[in-house]
C-alpha cells in the first residue's frame, strides 16, 4: 500500500483534476496536496475554490513545459508522489494546432519524470501516477473491447501525444526503476468540464437555445464514465496497484453520440420545462472531424478483479447530476467563457 505524504498534482484546475482534488483534499487531511497548473484556457481557479482555504492544499501557477518551474516546485515542496493530469486534452484543438500537444503532453511529462528521477532535495519517490486515455488504442469497429494488451494505434495528434507520454512513463519504469502506475480511461463527464467537449457543449447550447452540432452521422460510439468514479479509480490504482501496472477504466456505458444528445435533451426538458421536441429541433449535422475514431469501448475487468473498483453512477444518474450542476452553477460558466472560448467556438464551428 502506497502512503503519500506530499502529492504534486499537475493540471488540477482542469476538469478531472479539480474533481479529484474536491474529493481527496477534505478526505485526507494528513496529506499535503500541491496543485501545479499553468491555468491555460482549460484551467480555472473557480473549479478549486471550495478547497482553496484548506490547510493541506496549495496552488502553484506553473507550466510543466518549463523545467526550471518544475524544479522550483520540487525544491519547495519535496513531493514523494505525483498525480499527472496536466495535458492539452481536446482532439479538435489538436487537429487545428498540434504543437502545443507535443510540448505539454510529451516534453512536459518528461520534465516531470526527470524531476521525479532526480529525487530533488533528497525527496523519496513513492509513486508517479500517469493519467491517460483509451484513445491511445485507436478505433474499434462494431465489436470488441480495449484491454490493457491492445496494441497502441492512435489516430489524432492528441492521442498520439498521449501514447508517447505513456511510453515515456513505462520507459522510465523499465530503465530507471521508477515506481509508476498508469490508468487509461474512457470519456469522462460531470461537473466542471470545459464547454468545448461534447457533453457540456450540448448541455449549455440546449439550455441557451443554440444549435447542437453533431459531427457526421452522430453514430460514433463512446463509453461514458462519471468523473467521480474515475477519480476513485485513480486513488485506488495509485495507492494499491503494483509498480509498473496499467489499468483500463471505463463505465460500461456505450452510447452513440446521437443517443447522448437525445438523453441530454430529455433531462434538460424535465429540469427546465422546455419542450423536448423543440430541443431536438436544435440538432444540426455538421462536417465530420478528420480521422474521427468510430468507437471506443473498455474492458475494465482487470481493475474490477484486482482492486474491486466498480463505477457507482449509472449513465442516467450521472447525467442528471451533471445537468443539475450546470443549471446551478451559472457563475462558474460565466467565469470559464472567456473571449478565448468565443474565439474557439467561432473557429471550430463556423466553417463546418
Ligand atoms: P482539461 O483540459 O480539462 O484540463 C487540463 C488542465 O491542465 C488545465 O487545468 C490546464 O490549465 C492544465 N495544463 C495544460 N497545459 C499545462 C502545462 N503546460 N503546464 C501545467 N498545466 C497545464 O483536461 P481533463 O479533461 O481534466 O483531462 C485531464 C487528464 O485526463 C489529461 O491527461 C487527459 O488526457 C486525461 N483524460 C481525459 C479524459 C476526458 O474524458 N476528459 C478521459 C481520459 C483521460
Ligand atoms: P469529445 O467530447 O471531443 O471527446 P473525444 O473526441 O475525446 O471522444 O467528443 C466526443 C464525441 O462527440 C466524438 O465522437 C466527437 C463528437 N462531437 C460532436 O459530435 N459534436 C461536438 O460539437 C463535439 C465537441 C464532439
Amino acid at each position: 500500500m502506497v502512503q503519500p505524504n506530499t502529492i504534486l498534482v499537475t493540471g488540477a484546475a482542469g476538469f478531472i483534476g479539480s474533481n479529484w482534488l474536491n474529493l481527496m483534499v477534505p478526505r485526507h487531511p494528513n496529506i499535503q496536496f500541491v496543485n501545479f497548473d499553468a491555468l491555460t484556457y482549460a484551467g480555472n481557479l473557480a473549479s478549486v475554490s471550495d478547497i482553496a482555504s484548506l490547510p493541506n492544499y496549495d496552488f502553484v501557477r506553473g507550466d510543466i513545459r518549463d523545467r526550471n518551474a518544475v524544479q522550483a516546485a520540487w525544491e519547495k515542496y519535496l513531493p514523494d508522489t505525483v498525480v499527472h493530469f496536466a495535458a492539452e486534452s481536446h482532439v479538435d484543438r489538436s487537429i487545428s494546432g498540434p504543437i502545443d500537444f507535443i510540448e505539454t503532453n510529451v516534453i512536459g511529462t518528461m520534465n516531470l519524470l526527470e524531476a521525479f528521477r532526480a529525487k530533488v532535495g533528497g525527496a523519496t519517490s513513492v509513486r508517479f501516477h500517469h493519467i491517460s486515455t483509451d484513445e491511445v488504442y485507436g478505433a474499434l469497429g462494431d465489436e470488441g473491447l480495449f484491454t490493457e494488451e491492445t496494441r497502441y494505434d492512435p489516430s489524432s495528434p492528441y492521442s498520439a501525444s498521449k501514447a508517447c507520454s505513456d511510453h515515456l512513463v513505462r520507459a522510465y519504469h523499465r530503465t530507471y526503476g521508477l515506481p509508476v502506475t498508469i490508468t487509461n480511461c474512457s470519456n469522462n463527464y460531470g461537473p466542471r468540464q470545459f464547454p468545448e467537449k461534447l457533453m457540456p457543449l450540448m448541455i449549455l447550447n440546449a439550455i441557451e437555445g443554440k444549435p447542437l452540432p453533431v459531427y457526421g452521422t452522430g453514430m460514433n460510439v463512446r463509453d461514458w464514465l462519471y468523473v467521480d468514479d474515475h477519480c476513485e479509480a485513480i486513488w485506488q490504482v495509485m495507492t494499491e496497484a503494483k509498480d509498473g501496472e496499467t489499468y483500463n477504466i471505463g463505465g460500461n456505458a456505450e452510447r452513440t453520440n446521437l443517443d447522448v444528445v437525445h438523453a441530454i435533451l430529455r433531462v434538460v426538458a424535465e429540469e427546465t420545462g422546455k419542450s423536448y421536441d423543440e430541443l431536438v429541433g436544435q440538432i444540426t449535422y455538421v462536417k465530420d472531424r478528420p480521422g474521427h475514431d468510430f468507437r471506443y469501448a473498455i474492458d475494465a475487468s482487470r481493475v474490477r478483479s484486482d482492486l474491486g473498483w466498480e463505477p457507482k453512477e449509472t449513465f442516467e444518474s450521472g447525467l442528471k447530476k451533471t445537468i443539475r450542476w450546470y443549471l446551478d452553477n451559472q457563475d462558474w460558466i460565466g467565469k470559464v467563457r472567456s473571449g478565448e472560448y468565443r474565439n474557439w467556438i467561432e473557429k471550430n464551428y463556423s466553417q463546418r
